[in-house]
């Protein structure tokens, strides 16, 4: 390590308290310094070159060095570098996303809400149904139904819809009135035997009983990703979205898709929405909005749900809901030029073919003996491994300590990914080429090669 190099290091442990870290652990392991960014690599401070193939965050579509929205970005910062939207202002970048996203929509929409992360939309959009429901007299119509391994963000009514222990636990989440059902995952929680149609009508019963259980007056909405992502790259059976969505509108309880990792071309369609055949009444992007290269989301209203809100707002005064980054000018920007650049480009079709290539690399492993199971859709895929096949059990009884192990071999040969317990996920940018996937599988048949040798000296 050089002596900047090493000074950093130092400073960030003396220094950062980090998300999604083991505080401790960091204080003697330091972190990775990332320097610059090429296409589809990131480059440390050792100059090591690797192949980010989480995308960052599921987030960075276009890679790490997209000229046309560092130029965007730097001609908006001369132009108008930040004004708000509160209390009728307004600025033409963020009257532009809005027209495109309402444009290009899955479902007719009506109106766009802007917030700088997709758990302050998931927030908002909680509240907005709550104020929504006030004003449509339907008091008691607050209860959100959300499912085990959902991630829809981190804050207090976001971190209440995941279903996930790790962000509750120790948080005292989640708060009253968040309720979740099974995780459609056949793998894991399908019964032997059952098929994944007849696993998917065992989840739409348990809905049922629950909204038989708490009244439909009760409850406001469900909440779902199209495919979950942090909760370990889940793809739902067939007629999943079909059956709950039945369910939903029987009782007219409003349907919330969470397109934060889905939206823009991660599922080989432009939404997510449009894979599995869900008509969301409210629809949050994010993360693929602007590739990340400003922090920005957006919730997408239907006119029923927007006049309520719209109401209510006329009834008390304002909808006094906002924040000071929403609908940033340079955010708003580059989302604009990043939304164009993957219409212009293509880029929903490539990531289709791509991930038709990546999946079919990655059943190749299916018969290794640590392999448990290979999912994905378009250009989202994920491994689970297993210490055992048939019992479907993770190594020594320890789950995560596979995953662990191949994610940091990975990482040494060149490839960042993320094991999320034992799924390792893939989710490379859209722009990846066929020879960029197959360096992630080279790496991949190596890292799994020393992963099982070091499994069974276990
Ligand atoms: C589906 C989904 N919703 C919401 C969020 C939260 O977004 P943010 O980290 O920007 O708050 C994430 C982040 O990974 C996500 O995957």
């Amino acid at each position: 390590m050089n002596s900047t190099s090493s000074k950093l290091h130092q400073a960030d442990i003396q220094h950062h308290l980090h998300p999604y870290t083991n505080a401790r652990l960091h204080q003697d392991t330091g972190p990775m310094i990332i320097e610059r960014g090429e296409g589809v690599h990131v480059y440390d401070t050792q100059g090591k070159q690797y192949i980010e193939a989480m995308s960052g965050l599921w987030s960075v579509a276009l890679g790490f060095n997209n000229q046309r929205l560092i130029d965007a970005a730097t001609a908006q910062l001369q132009q108008l570098p930040f004004y708000h939207l509160f209390s009728h202002k307004a600025h033409a970048p963020s009257i532009e996303l809005a027209e495109k996203l309402i444009e290009i929509a899955p479902v007719p929409m009506s109106k766009v809400f802007f917030t700088n992360s997709g758990s302050e939309a998931n927030d908002t959009v909680v509240k907005m149904l709550w104020y929504r429901n006030n004003a449509l007299g339907k008091f008691a119509k607050k209860k959100i139904i959300s499912r085990k391994s959902a991630y829809h963000g981190i804050t207090t009514i976001s971190a209440s819809l995941t279903g996930l222990p790790a962000n509750q636990r120790g948080f005292d989440l989640p708060l009253a009135g968040f309720y979740h059902v099974g995780c459609p995952h056949h793998y894991r929680y399908g019964l032997p035997g059952e098929s994944e149609e007849q696993f998917a009508d065992r989840l739409a019963n348990e809905l049922e009983t629950l909204i038989q259980r708490e009244g439909a007056e009760t409850i406001a909405a469900f909440y779902g990703e199209p495919l979950m992502g942090a909760g370990g790259v889940i793809v739902p059976p067939r007629t999943y979205w079909q059956k709950i969505q039945a369910v939903c509108r029987r009782h007219d309880i409003l349907i919330v898709a969470d397109e934060v990792i889905t939206g823009f071309g991660r599922t080989g369609k432009l939404f997510g929405c449009e894979t599995f055949d869900i008509k969301p009444d409210i629809l949050v992007l994010s993360k693929q909005l602007s590739s990340s290269y400003q922090p920005i989301a957006a919730i997408l209203l239907n006119e029923d749900v927007y006049q309520g809100i719209a109401d209510h707002s006329g009834v008390l005064g304002t909808f006094g809901h906002g924040f000071t980054g929403g609908g940033h000018p340079v955010a708003t920007t580059v989302a604009l030029e990043n939304v164009k650049i993957i219409q212009e480009e293509r880029l929903v079709a490539h990531a289709a073919e791509m991930g038709e290539f990546l999946l079919g690399q990655l059943r190749a492993f299916e018969s290794h003996p640590l392999v448990g199971e290979v999912r994905g859709v378009g250009l989202i895929a994920a491994m689970e491994l297993v210490g055992h096949k048939v019992r479907k059990t993770p190594l020594n009884g320890t789950p995560g300590l596979l995953g662990k192990y191949l994610v940091d071999r990975m990482q040494e040969n060149g490839v960042i990914n993320r094991a999320i317990g034992d799924a390792l996920a893939f989710c490379p940018p859209l722009i990846s080429t066929q020879i960029d996937l197959a360096q992630i599988i080279s790496s991949l048949e190596k890292s799994l090669d020393q992963t099982y040798a070091w499994s069974i000296q276990q």
